[in-house]
């Protein structure tokens, strides 16, 4: 069964535009605009298409490491440790074996073309592929590329040509103001952006079971659990025991690493989930629950596009349905729920109640398990899986599963070694 990773990575891209506009402000689809323009210069400078999927992948990877970096400075604003995020963003798509060399492309997407940039490197010590993202990221930034009438694009040029040498290399300004013409600004609108990046951006093939999407799915998964101190490891290990249980279920391997990227994504639409409800203490309010219920429907509608993901998505936005049609958002019931669906529904009950919340201490297996026993009995649950989990888990309960060998391989080598995000106190 094959994937369309270009489709994934940009569905994960999107979310992660969604992150920079909670945290920073900064316009929608900016990811994929960056992503747009780096393809239109690429191909302005002669790049294969091998090359040019690299580099949209690297442009819509270039902020991934924003949550990450959250939770080691508490102030979004102090520039000396924003670079940090272009050190682990570059970590980041190391871990995805492109067709092409992606090396200091995300590392130094804050460089100028003048040496005043976070590593004060200057022209020609920096690569073209970082020098084509830096452009794009600074000019949709500063101009606000949605919404800018093609009456400005002269203008806009004009401001392109003059930070040749200056914010942007010789070569990047030269191929920026070649890709800034005809209707390039009509496309980069949010409503025709989306037709535009299916149409420029080359499509990338991959296996289910190739280690590059087990290692974007891990990789994603931390990204998701690092946006709020409270979900420290939540998909990370939902997606462990969800391999754990496919191994249990003797599933096929196929069968296996999609309910594993299925966990994994489980909550990619908690991206978009203001941090301010995130992390609320106490109870939250009718609208504010009404604003968390959306992260799966989030899920869904990112993960709906991906060509070879149809199961991957039905599962992953069924994990907070109920068997007696009382869950969200779809409210189906039992009917409408298979096995995986049901699974994940239960892990993520599991894992919820065993980690720490601002609105509960974590809880041990046994009274995990109580829980989830109570749930089944009035048919919220399936009552099979919540005996089989007891069986399984109970020697995993406190401690970090190990992951699936094909992405451990690569993530835990590269991720493994970076300090883990601590949950601060409760707050009341
Ligand atoms: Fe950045
Ligand atoms: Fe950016
Ligand atoms: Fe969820
Ligand atoms: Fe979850």
């Amino acid at each position: 069964m094959m994937v369309r990773m270009d489709q994934l990575i940009r569905a994960i891209g999107v979310s992660l535009d969604m992150v920079e506009g909670d945290l920073f402000g900064v316009c929608t689809n900016h990811g994929k605009r960056v992503a747009v323009l780096c393809a239109a210069m690429g191909r302005r400078l002669g790049m294969d298409e091998a090359s040019i999927a690299g580099l949209a992948a690297c442009a819509l990877f270039h902020d991934s490491a924003l949550t990450e970096y959250l939770q080691y400075k508490s102030d979004p604003k102090n520039k000396a440790g924003l670079y940090l995020h272009c050190i682990y963003g570059q970590r980041n798509v190391d871990l995805l074996p492109m067709a092409c060399d992606v090396s200091g492309f995300v590392l130094y997407h804050h460089e100028r073309a003048d040496g005043t940039g976070g590593f004060g490197r200057k022209e020609g010590e920096f690569p073209l592929g970082a020098a084509l993202i830096a452009a794009a990221d600074v000019l949709d930034q500063a101009n606000r590329l949605q919404s800018v009438p093609r009456s400005n694009l002269e203008k806009l040029r004009a401001r392109v040509a003059a930070e040749s040498g200056r914010a942007f290399t010789r070569s990047a300004a030269e191929a920026m103001c070649g890709a800034l013409a005809g209707d390039t600004l009509e496309q980069l609108r949010d409503e025709h952006i989306r037709d535009t990046v299916e149409r420029m951006i080359p499509p990338w093939f991959v296996g289910v079971e190739d280690a590059a999407v087990f290692r974007l799915a891990a990789l994603t998964a931390r990204i998701i659990d690092y946006k709020s101190r409270f979900t420290g490891q939540h998909s990370t290990q939902i997606a462990n025991r969800a391999w754990l249980m496919g191994g249990v279920c003797n599933y096929e391997p196929v069968h296996r690493a999609q309910l594993y990227l299925a966990a994994a994504l489980h909550d990619l639409g908690k991206l978009s989930t203001p941090l301010s409800i995130l992390e609320k203490p106490g109870s939250l309010t009718d609208e504010e629950f009404a604003v968390i219920k959306e992260h799966v429907r989030g899920t869904h509608d990112l993960l709906v596009d991906v060509d070879g993901f149809g199961d991957i998505c039905t599962w992953a936005a069924a994990h907070h349905e109920k068997l007696d049609g009382s869950g969200y958002p779809f409210g189906k019931s039992a009917g409408d729920l298979d096995f995986n669906g049901r699974l994940l529904a239960c892990l993520d009950i599991y894992q919820g109640v065993s980690e720490t919340r601002p609105y509960h201490a974590s809880r041990g297996h046994k009274e995990t398990m109580e829980i989830l026993d109570g749930m089944a009995c009035r048919g919220l649950v399936d009552g099979d899986i919540v005996r089989e989990m007891d069986r399984c888990m109970a020697e995993y309960s406190d401690r970090q599963l190990p992951p699936p060998p094909p992405a451990s391989e690569a993530v835990d080598a590269v991720l493994g070694g970076l300090p883990r995000p601590l949950p601060g106190p409760l707050k009341r």
